[in-house]
């Protein structure tokens, strides 16, 4: 087996990049890699323990909650406030960001948005899931942090990552110097680097939307869904089609091979489903720091404004040139382009 640095060691070598930083940052990737080891144990004996199934109660979204996404919601929290370098945490799980308000919190910096569980939908049929979190440092330098603080656009990121549980599990993040992947080796207990320098294809084969709504989507969606499965030898089209419903493996498939995600607005949807700063922002960080590009269809995602905490987005995520040709679709074909072009033309919201 090689020999491969851990986590741990690989964050306190990076800390020379920063020199500003006095530790406070690796200590709070510390924190959250411990969480995910903790969900990381329930999640992998789910069928075994009382753990599976939903909770009983709805999130801020109205969507039902699964006893794993309180689990999960439960444990990052405790890991940031017992860490003490994290003064708010905003989570698809709560309606209203967490003040950490202890003693040795009085003076974090560090603002951390989660999606705990990513894809929670598929906890029950054992498929992949994830956890997804987004670091930034607060703007004001006294006093308690407030929403102002919070509302940051995706530029602002310090750092951002994934976790997905899937057949191994593996910890993937970025401080805005490229991208690494840390593989958890369950014999030691550590996620161990087995990823460096993580880059996603420039082209890719993989075209990844919930095609079940293509009725709903916008004209520019419905016409790249038609150029992905048209032939031509010269672009290896058809391409091939793949999601699973958890937007953190349908995404880290694209990582490695090759992609483009895409979850548009629909008209159930109007402004997308997909979370903007929890979800949309921390993805687009990674892959646009391993070389690939997230957009809404006309705007790059990280420099959207952010208003809500729980404010959503159309993504359209993945290999450069396949985002880049799905955004040439959506100007010419979607409906906000014809209203400018064409007077009195309907326009989705
Ligand atoms: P979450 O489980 O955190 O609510 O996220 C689910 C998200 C995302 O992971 C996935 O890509 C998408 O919802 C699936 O939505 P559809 O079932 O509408 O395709
Ligand atoms: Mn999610
Ligand atoms: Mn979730």
């Amino acid at each position: 087996m090689k020999v491969t640095r851990t986590l741990g060691q690989f964050i306190i070598e990076k800390q020379a990049d920063f020199p500003y930083a006095k530790g406070e940052l690796s200590r709070l990737l510390r924190d959250i890699g411990i969480a995910a080891k903790i969900v990381n144990r329930e999640i992998s004996k789910a069928g075994l323990v009382d753990i599976l199934g939903e909770a009983g109660t709805t999130n801020v979204q109205g969507e039902c909650q699964k006893k794993l996404d309180i689990y999960a919601n439960e444990q990052f929290i405790s890991a940031l406030q017992s860490g003490g370098e994290c003064c708010i945490v905003v989570s698809e799980e709560n309606d209203e960001y967490i003040y950490i308000d202890s003693e040795i919190s009085k003076d974090a910096k560090y603002i951390v948005a989660i999606d705990p569980l990513d894809g929670s939908s598929n906890i029950d049929v054992n498929v992949g899931v994830g956890t997804i979190f987004s670091i930034y440092r607060r703007k004001s330098v006294e006093g308690k942090a407030t929403l102002e603080d919070v509302l940051q656009r995706g530029t602002e990121q310090v750092a951002a990552g994934y976790v997905i549980y899937g057949s191994s599990t593996m910890l993937v993040y970025t401080t805005g110097k490229g991208v690494n992947g840390f593989t958890l080796d369950p014999s030691i207990g550590e996620f161990c680097l087995s990823h460096p320098e993580m880059r996603v294809p420039e082209d890719g084969m993989i075209y990844s939307i919930n095609e079940g709504y293509y009725a709903h989507f916008p004209d520019g969606v419905k016409k790249y869904i038609k150029y992905c499965q048209v032939e031509d030898d010269a672009t290896n089209r058809p391409y091939t089609s793949r999601y699973t419903g958890s937007m953190v493996a349908d995404l880290h498939r694209n990582m490695i091979k090759g992609g483009i995600f895409i979850y548009p607005i629909t008209a159930s949807a109007p402004k997308g489903k997909l979370r903007l700063v929890y979800e949309c922002n921390p993805m687009a960080y990674i892959i646009e720091q391993a070389g690939g590009k997230a957009s809404n269809g006309y705007q790059r995602i990280l420099e959207l404004e952010v208003t809500d905490l729980h404010q959503r987005s159309a993504i359209f995520i993945g290999s450069e040139n396949m985002v880049k040709k799905a955004e040439e679709m959506m100007t010419c074909f979607s409906p906000q382009v014809m209203k400018k072009n064409f007077e009195g033309v309907a326009v989705i919201q």
